[in-house]
């Protein structure tokens, strides 16, 4: 039956969306998106994005980890590692300093997906560095909040 429904979509061509069960997790301060520095950032607030995104693929589980805290961070990519389909990661400042977020992203078996909202290349040096990056199956950055999108479609 997965199949039929997968050969009908090639035919179609309309991409066959399989359910899988993903995550994004953000890190610190991505909690006030929509308030902290729009003009680098946006105006929207993360909340109302996902529900835009869910509506977009509805038949993909997404589900959404916040938190500022570090180890928070590294057990939830603990907790979700082993059995979900993709992780989207935005680390946000613990990008450029967690080996303990890296060495999570190593260990686990779920692919990752890097994102950051700006393009951190063209901004402070100390920017430039990543911990996750190496470990990651991609890297998203600079096209907003669209790069969460970008992320899902590469697991599709
Ligand atoms: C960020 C970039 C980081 O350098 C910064 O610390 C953030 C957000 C981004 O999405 O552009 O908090 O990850």
């Amino acid at each position: 039956m997965k199949e039929e429904a997968a050969a009908s979509s090639f035919l179609l061509n309309i991409p066959y969306i399989r359910n899988m069960k993903l995550i994004i997790i953000n890190g610190p301060n991505l909690n006030l998106l929509g308030k902290r520095e729009p003009e680098v950032y946006g105006d929207n607030s993360f909340e109302e994005y996902l529900d835009a995104i869910k509506g977009k693929y509805p038949k993909l589980t997404i589900e959404y980890f916040q938190s500022n805290i570090e180890g928070e961070l590294i057990d939830k990519l603990h907790e979700v590692g082993f059995d979900y389909d993709g992780i989207i990661l935005n680390a946000a400042a613990y990008t450029h300093t967690s080996i303990g977020i890296g060495d999570a992203v190593k260990a686990i078996e779920t692919p990752v997906v890097e994102v950051h909202i700006s393009n951190v290349h063209s901004r402070e040096d100390f920017r430039h560095t990543s911990y996750i990056a190496s470990h990651a199956k991609g890297v998203i950055f600079g096209f907003g909040l669209k790069g969460y999108e970008l992320a899902i479609e590469s697991f599709l």
